[in-house]
């Protein structure tokens, strides 16, 4: 690739060099593994000083485009490609969730689990067992029985939620559990409160319930119960891990919650979609097991435990929904898979889902600390408020006064580092600003790359 310079321009030397690159990179002209010409070599052909040179090489590693070989000679990282930019790069900010469609080099948005940790030969071995059993039936709309009662038993060990397995439905994901309940317990016009900010899918699909939401704030101990309409008929809320602050619901908050769902006949959609990852504080019990009335829906998922191209979650539904909820679900699509639901019974009973549950929280637990090392470091130097972090996914931090959210998230895509923002998660105007950083999909390598991104990029502002 030709580097052009403009000895007279006012921009210095090094930074048109490294802007020069640097557009190659994210516009596709040159690709992971391309060698860049010797500091030395390009010097002389561009008639500059080498360690001009040597100084746009250094800004350009240090940001993750490019990288040294061993035994000499610079390249472009293996991160950066053709697919990691392109013409209308910074659309995927569009997406707040990764999608395979839309590749970014170093992907930190929130919302999925790590590809490579899926359990590949496991899953395979499950299923071709599972197929061998299937009998061409329709089956169960409440789910495969066996299964529910292994799930049922597993729940009970891991969350202390004793659910008994007649009251279990298996769902395609979180999304399908969330609808049932909407459709089942809500009327057009009735009120649904969601914690602000909160999970746009369920919001929307409220709305799409002609629901008259209420959105309701959020602080560090979670939903604040006292600004819940009492005439709402249904509340969502994510207790272990709100979604996307990260906080904890307390105890105490927990107990109003209830209270208040009792003394005015609501329903709770209690989301705990990835308390399976907890890593530094004791979980506290799930509103579900604190619920003595039958107010409390308890969903859960296999989308970050496993994938969510699986479509894998259930719900454990009070008595009184049950009926409707199950002639619902068969209506819309009757059960999800039985041979994937099968493998799972098999994985889930053999114990083998314990062991990679295991195996990825020691992997996702050093990611967490990464980032969250990262942020105490940023933090200190006042540019950004990390919100306190034990469990999931992905971390919250709040940005400083002055800087612009979107402004941060568009250089970062710039730059092929694609990071979630808090604003996008509220239901009106934005009352807090801040990056949502996932390590789903990004190794402890790329995250440290990212991070370094970020860091540059505060830096240099
Ligand atoms: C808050 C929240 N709830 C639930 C889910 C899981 O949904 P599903 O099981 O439909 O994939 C997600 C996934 O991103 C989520 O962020």
């Amino acid at each position: 690739m030709d580097v052009f310079i403009d000895p007279g321009a006012t921009a210095g030397l090094a930074s048109q060099i490294y802007e020069a690159i640097r557009s190659g990179i994210l516009e596709g002209r040159l690709g992971s593994g391309d060698r860049l010409p010797p500091s030395r070599e390009l010097a002389e052909t561009l008639g500059v000083a080498r360690s001009t040179v040597t100084t746009a090489y250094g800004h350009l590693a240090a940001e993750g485009f490019l990288e040294g070989r061993r035994g000499g000679g610079t390249v472009v990282a293996e991160l950066f490609g053709a697919d990691a930019a392109g013409d209308g790069f910074e659309q995927f900010l569009d997406l707040p969730y990764p999608d395979p469609e839309q590749s970014v080099a170093l992907d930190l948005r929130p919302g999925t689990p790590d590809p490579r940790l899926f359990p590949v030969a496991e899953w395979k071995r499950y299923t071709r067992w599972a197929i061998d059993r299937h009998d061409a039936t329709y089956g169960n709309p409440a789910g495969v029985t066996s299964l529910r009662l292994v799930l049922a038993r597993w729940i009970g060990r891991s969350r202390g939620v004793e659910a008994n397995f007649r009251q279990l439905v298996v769902t395609s994901g979180a999304q399908q559990a969330f609808f049932l309940l909407t459709a089942t317990c809500v009327d057009p016009g009735d009120i649904v409160a969601v914690e602000d900010p909160g999970y746009d899918r369920f919001r929307r699909l409220a709305e799409g319930r002609m629901a008259r939401i209420a959105p309701i704030p959020v602080d560090s101990d979670g939903i604040v119960v006292a600004e819940i309409p009492t005439d709402a008929k249904l509340v969502y809320v994510t207790p272990s891990h709100q979604f996307p602050t990260g906080v904890t619901m307390s105890m105490s908050r927990r107990l109003e919650l209830l209270e208040l769902a009792r003394d005015c006949g609501m329903v709770i959609v209690e989301d705990d979609y990835d308390s399976e990852f907890r890593y530094t504080d004791r979980p506290l019990e799930p509103l579900y097991r604190l619920d003595r009335w039958g107010l409390v829906a308890y969903v859960g998922s296999f989308s970050k435990t496993l994938s969510p191209a699986l479509r894998l979650g259930y719900v454990v539904v009070p008595p009184d929904l049950l009926p409707a909820l199950l002639e619902l679900r068969q209506q819309v699509d009757w059960a999800p898979s039985q041979v994937a639901q099968e493998a799972l019974k098999g994985y889930l009973a053999d114990g083998e889902f314990d062991r990679h549950l295991r195996k990825t929280r020691r992997n996702y637990q050093q990611r967490h600390s990464v980032v969250v090392d990262f942020l105490h470091r940023v933090e200190a130097r006042g540019l950004l408020r990390p919100v306190a972090s034990h469990a999931g996914l992905h971390v919250a931090a709040h940005l400083g006064d002055g800087t612009d959210e979107s402004d941060v998230r568009v250089a970062l895509a710039d730059r092929g580092v694609a990071v979630g923002g808090l604003s996008g998660y509220y239901a009106g105007p934005a009352t807090t600003h801040g990056l949502v950083l996932g390590f789903g999909r990004a190794d402890t390598r790329q995250l440290t790359k990212a991070l370094t991104v970020i860091d540059h990029l505060f830096t240099a502002t």
